[in-house]
């Protein structure tokens, strides 16, 4: 499938997705969130034998400098909250994806562009990222998830102040506070996740699948995680995978999982 703002590349069951926006600093407009969902909801979930997908923004400035504010004007009541919920369902694509996704921040990853890093599993940060939530600075408040998901990373201390003075921090502040899992010099992001991705492509695929659902579990009102697991480890030990797993480890041997 084509996709008019975005980049798809496969390196070997790897897919880099590149948002390619460079002139807009890849600020995300409704076209970039119609690709995404198309992406996340048709295509990708069709390539059953990927290892996982790294997103990352075009250019060596920025990641995604938020959502298209040119398109903001137009805006009302009624179709922005729309267009909320519109991007909110999108992001939870991209966080219920089954395979892990990792967001390579390679520059400036503010307001959508930090929604969307924080919706990926993992995040590596080149040493000239930038995060930040600048929705006060324009009189609107975060709409893609930014307002919960940022106290889930860094709390609710160090989010409040992020929110309400629209600040930056750079990449190291982001490692320090639990933002980003990794700081990497400049250009050497994707080469990092991909790194991480060749490992838990050695994992049993479903055990994988499960650790994702059961960690989105602690923040998905009305489900108990304790319960979800218990659930999952019986539903694990169902499966082909866990006694070649278990097998492997006995006979000091490398696993070899077939996902079933
Ligand atoms: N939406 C639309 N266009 C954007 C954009 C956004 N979120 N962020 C940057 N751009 C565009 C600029 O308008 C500019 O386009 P132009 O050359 O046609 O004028 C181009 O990208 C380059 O941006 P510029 O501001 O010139 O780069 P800079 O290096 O001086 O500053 C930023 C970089 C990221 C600090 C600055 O662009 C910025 O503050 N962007 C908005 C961030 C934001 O508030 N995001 C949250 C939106 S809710």
């Amino acid at each position: 499938m084509a996709y008019e703002t975005l980049h798809i590349s496969d390196d070997n069951g790897i897919l880099l997705v590149t948002i390619n926006r460079p002139q807009a600093l890849n600020a995300l407009n409704a076209q970039t969130f119609t690709d995404l969902k198309a992406f996340f909801s048709e295509d990708a979930p069709k390539r059953s034998n990927i290892k996982g997908i790294i997103i990352t923004g075009a250019g060596d400035k920025s990641f995604v400098a938020g959502a298209d504010i040119k398109e903001f004007l137009a805006l009302n009541p009624e179709s922005a909250s729309a267009l909320s919920k519109r991007g909110q369902d999108i992001f939870f694509l991209i966080e219920r994806f089954p395979k892990p996704v990792i967001a390579a921040v390679n520059g400036f990853a503010l307001g959508g562009g930090c929604e969307l890093a924080m919706a990926c599993h993992l995040r590596i940060a080149g040493a000239n990222a930038r995060f930040g939530q600048p929705e006060v600075s324009l009189g609107i408040v975060p709409g893609y998830g930014g307002s919960q998901r940022l106290i889930q990373y860094i709390g609710k201390t160090k989010a409040m102040e992020l929110l309400l003075t629209g600040g930056m921090i750079g990449a190291d502040e982001a490692l320090q506070l639990g933002l980003v899992n990794y700081v990497v010099p400049q250009g050497e992001e994707v080469e990092k996740a991909k790194e991480i991705l060749g490992k838990t492509a050695t994992k049993g695929p479903i055990a994988i699948q499960k650790v994702i659902e059961l960690v989105n579990a602690h923040f998905q009102v009305g489900q108990d995680g304790f319960e979800r697991e218990y659930q999952e480890f019986g539903n694990c030990a169902g499966t082909a995978d866990f006694m070649e797993g278990a097998a492997a480890f006995i006979e000091k041997r490398k696993a070899e999982f077939k996902g079933k």
